[in-house]
């Protein structure tokens, strides 16, 4: 019987655990160390830094199973899904680490051990192939020496794609970060065993696949494309899951092991179908609910930007696979029950998020299916009457733009029908809005080795202690490590032990001073620099020297205010999923010493009621004075006692596990109270929306929230004054007022109205006979601007036929109008009256033929001459 997918990977980690290695837990699909990167692609993202030495890790060799996602960014899988029988979008990267201990031959020798050995996986070696980077004679030297596989299995490749370093067999991150040249081995999963993996042809890729990739990792490659050369050279190997259990359970594609076809039964059977003839379209919804629900679990949100926009496409081409295969209603998010049940061993993130996972699912299928069918018509359209076989740019880009329809997605409508698409065409089209979706992109190119590269560790003192005695470790000015700083200087001060808390959790750096003999240091923020604190600030006196003994102060008020921010918001966090259910997911705090801001995952905004029964609940917790407790415990029991660990967030083995009596427990490294009474009040000063789905609570508490409601109080007291009301009648009294001002509104427009009437009759005697048509010029007094629009309309009825001006002075400025009825337009044009009068009185004109003002001319004595010079000017016009 061969193994389960399960089984496989508990055995790879077991083989390593035999050999010294450390199992450490897979980290999030997004980068915590590498703003760079889209999604963690690679068993070695969250070792990234510890490559390259800008952080450490407790073990020199770990070995773990490590979620990935490839789409989009560097290396994007996304398009062959579905078409080759090893791609996917999700998928488990199995891999074994050393940071700076073993090397090539102890890296090649296991993975030979574990694949070969009949203790392991016994594979049959005739089967397997190499491949090593061309030059790379030691590792050559390796696998025919040191295992003994012969020189006609083993293939050099070198810089095959384009240019230097660039190859198969040279394996980097991404376009910086830790990179070096490395050695796959290939199965060959077909009848004819000697065919290498370079002689099968592209549509019989399948057939010869990569399944181990050991990478040497001795380079830092930076963003001009130079590299150094690593201090410690290291070793980072990937072998896909779903590629060896294929190998292992002797099936010929990713889709055919136990875990894909469990997951697609259950899939066929929620969906009532029970053929096979779509299989390419179950291939694609089993593979793309897989990285969805990770995504989603991970923190990801469709949207129309960056991670959001590549989630946003998975589910939008799965969404149309189920339409392709005839799923009328709303079925994707019904796939995370199975899910779960095939992945139970890994899908712990997916279980606690079930609810809030389908519910993204369900609403971005919903929103998109409203608009695909109509979509698909008008790409069937289009598609018929092609005159070639090339879709047009522009066609391809209103789609995208009016029916939410992806490049990617049209494309592969297209290719299904041995059709191309103008991808330059939709480019250009696209430019614009292209610029504005990954506008968040070129944020993320911020050049990462430009920063403070330090190697201690702090022993951080202050949960306990604000004041501690401490020696200077290392000082950095400008990023350069230096030796002494003198007054007046501005540097960043490291220190055996500190109590300062670095900015983390969302909690901001502590501020306070360093003081030695003589010698101030002002510390203004704290900040971490991988495992060290660094206390940035200014020197106000004396010197300060590596060596030096000082004590470090922290400013006791400022961190007290904070604490009691801090454990409200695990108070508030608690109790808006009892309000409005477990679906709250924190989405980004702010914790400083005035106030704290909460952003969280809801559909809409609180009610009023629900607002209040938030405040109810967290100050209720703040009465009972619960002991707050900070202890340090493994991670998988703290997470099976079900305390809340954030999005993002890489974990250690051992955590800090702050819990609020029975009512909150949260994996957080922030500074807190020792009891809820500390906190005082609780006061919720606003709630809005950041993003789509997205609310923000922004709250205060202790003596600041007594501050703001006393402001309040002062303020409803300073109305009340004002409208002469009291605590009883205050409500009636303003509504009342609000009633009668409403009632006064409508007066005054009667009155203006009956006045507009009266001038206009008044007026229209005024009009004069001009070449048998009506000339009216008039100024008029006690009338305001607003007015002279309605006035112009009567007169212009009254009179039937005529061409009218009027104008009014009012606080120094002239307005002016000029009408034309509709028979006179042909001859003369309001417009160029209004101009004509604006030259010579000033201010701005504008309009039509039959209506134009002017308005803000100041030349007040120049206004009656040029009401006057209307008659001779429409005279010699009409
Ligand atoms: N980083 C290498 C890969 O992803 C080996 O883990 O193939």
């Amino acid at each position: 019987m061969s193994k389960s997918t399960d089984e496989i990977r508990q055995t790879f980690l077991n083989f390593f655990h035999t050999k010294g290695h450390q199992i450490i837990s897979s980290s999030s699909l997004i980068p915590d160390n590498d703003p760079t990167m889209l999604f963690t692609n690679a068993g070695m993202v969250q070792f990234k830094n510890v490559f390259i030495g800008q952080d450490r890790c407790d073990y020199k060799r770990v070995t773990t199973s490590q979620r990935c996602v490839r789409a989009g960014g560097k290396h994007n899988d996304l398009e062959n899904v579905g078409y080759t029988a090893r791609h996917h979008t999700f998928f488990e990267m199995l891999g074994n680490f050393s940071f700076g201990d073993y090397f090539k031959k102890e890296a090649i020798s296991y993975a030979w051990e574990l694949l070969t050995s009949n203790q392991w996986f016994n594979l049959p070696k005739e089967r397997l192939w190499i491949t090593v980077y061309e030059n790379d004679d030691e590792t050559l030297g390796i696998w025919k020496n040191n295992i003994g596989v012969a020189t006609d299995r083993i293939i050099c490749i070198g810089n095959n794609k384009g240019d230097a370093y660039s190859s198969d067999n040279f394996w980097q991150m991404g376009d910086t970060g830790p990179c070096g040249p490395c050695t796959e081995i290939f199965y060959n999963h077909g009848d004819d065993i000697s065919k290498n993996p370079l002689s099968v042809s592209e549509d019989n890729r399948d057939q010869c696949i990569e399944i181990w990739n050991i990478v040497f990792i001795q380079f830092n490659r930076h963003p001009d494309g130079s590299m150094t050369l690593l201090k410690k050279p290291s070793i980072d190997t990937g072998m896909g899951l779903e590629r060896l259990a294929a190998v292992l359970q002797n099936v010929h594609s990713n889709y055919e092991i136990d875990l894909f076809k469990k997951l697609i039964n259950r899939i066929k059977k929620i969906i009532g179908l029970d053929d096979d003839f779509h299989s390419q379209s179950l291939y694609v919804i089993a593979d793309h609910i897989r990285s969805c629900a990770f995504l989603i679990a991970d923190g990801v949100i469709p949207s129309n930007a960056y991670r959001g926009y590549v989630l946003r496409r998975i589910i939008r081409r799965a969404v149309r696979h189920g339409n392709k295969i005839g799923i009328k209603e709303t079925f994707f998010y019904r796939f995370i029950t199975p899910l779960i049940e095939v992945m139970d061993h890994v899908a712990n993130n997916i279980k606690y998020k079930q609810v809030y996972i389908e519910n993204i699912l369900k609403e971005e299928e919903e929103q998109f299916s409203k608009i695909l069918t109509r979509g698909l018509v008008i790409l069937d359209e289009k598609l018929s009457n092609l005159t070639n076989n090339t879709v047009d740019g522009q066609t391809v880009f209103d789609l995208y733009d009016t029916f939410g329809f992806p490049m990617d997605l049209t494309e592969e409508i297209c290719r299904e029908r041995n059709l191309k698409i103008d991808k330059n065409g939709f480019e250009i089209a696209m430019k614009q809005q292209r610029q504005r979706a990954y506008r968040a992109e070129n944020i993320f190119k911020a050049n990462y080795n430009n920063t403070i590269c330090i190697d201690i560790e702090s022993n951080f003192k202050g949960y306990e202690q604000l004041n501690v005695d401490s020696t200077v470790q290392a000082i950095f000015v400008n990023c350069q490590k230096v030796h002494q700083i003198f007054s007046g200087q501005n540097a960043v001060v490291f220190l055996n032990e500190t109590p300062f808390y670095s900015e983390s959790s969302g909690q901001i750096g502590d501020t306070g001073i360093l003081i030695g003999n003589n010698t101030e240091f002002n510390v203004e923020n704290t900040q971490k620099y991988n495992k060290a604190i660094g206390h940035i600030g200014q020197l106000k006196t004396g010197n300060l020297c590596i060596g030096d003994h000082i004590n470090a102060q922290v400013n006791e008020v400022r961190r007290k205010c904070i604490s009691l921010n801090h454990s409200a918001t695990h108070l508030l966090h608690t109790a808006l999923r009892e309000v409005l259910g477990e679906h709250v997911v924190q989405k980004g705090s702010l914790i400083n010493d005035k106030y704290l801001r909460f952003d969280f995952f809801h559909f809409e905004a609180l009610t009023p009621q629900q607002i209040c029964n938030i405040e109810n609940i967290v100050n209720k917790q703040i009465r009972y004075n619960l002991k707050v407790k900070n202890e340090i415990v493994n991670f998988d029991i703290a997470k099976k006692k079900g305390a809340i660990a954030l999005f993002g967030e890489k974990y250690d083995q051992y955590v800090r596990l702050l819990t609020i009596g029975n009512f909150s427990s949260e994996l957080c490294t922030g500074t807190h109270v020792m009891r809820t009474g500390e906190i005082g009040l609780f006061f919720i000063q606003s709630e809005s929306s950041v993003a789509m789905k997205v609310r923000r609570i922004e709250a205060f508490t202790g003596e600041i929230a007594l501050e703001q409601v006393h402001f309040q109080k002062r303020q409803i007291q300073d109305v009340m004054r004002l409208v002469k009301a009291n605590q009883s009648n205050f409500k009636e009294k303003i509504c009342s007022m609000l009633d009668y001002l409403r009632t006064l509104e409508k007066e005054l427009k009667e009155f203006q109205e009956q006045h507009v009437i009266r001038e206009s009759i008044v007026l229209s005697k005024k009009a004069v006979e001009l070449k048998s048509t009506k000339l009216l010029v008039s100024k008029l007094e006690d009338v305001k601007p607003t007015m002279l629009r309605n006035i112009m309309d009567k007169l212009k009825a009254q009179l039937g036929s005529a061409i009218i001006v009027l104008a009014i002075v009012s606080k120094g400025k002239i307005s002016l109008i000029a009408g034309i009825t509709p028979d006179l337009t042909k001859k003369i044009q309001a417009i160029d009256l209004i101009n004509e009068l604006v030259k010579k009185v000033g201010g701005k004109g504008g309009g039509r033929p039959d209506i134009a003002q002017a308005g803000g001319g100041m030349n007040i004595q120049a206004l009656g001459n040029a009401l006057s010079s209307v008659h001779t000017w429409v005279n010699n016009r009409l």
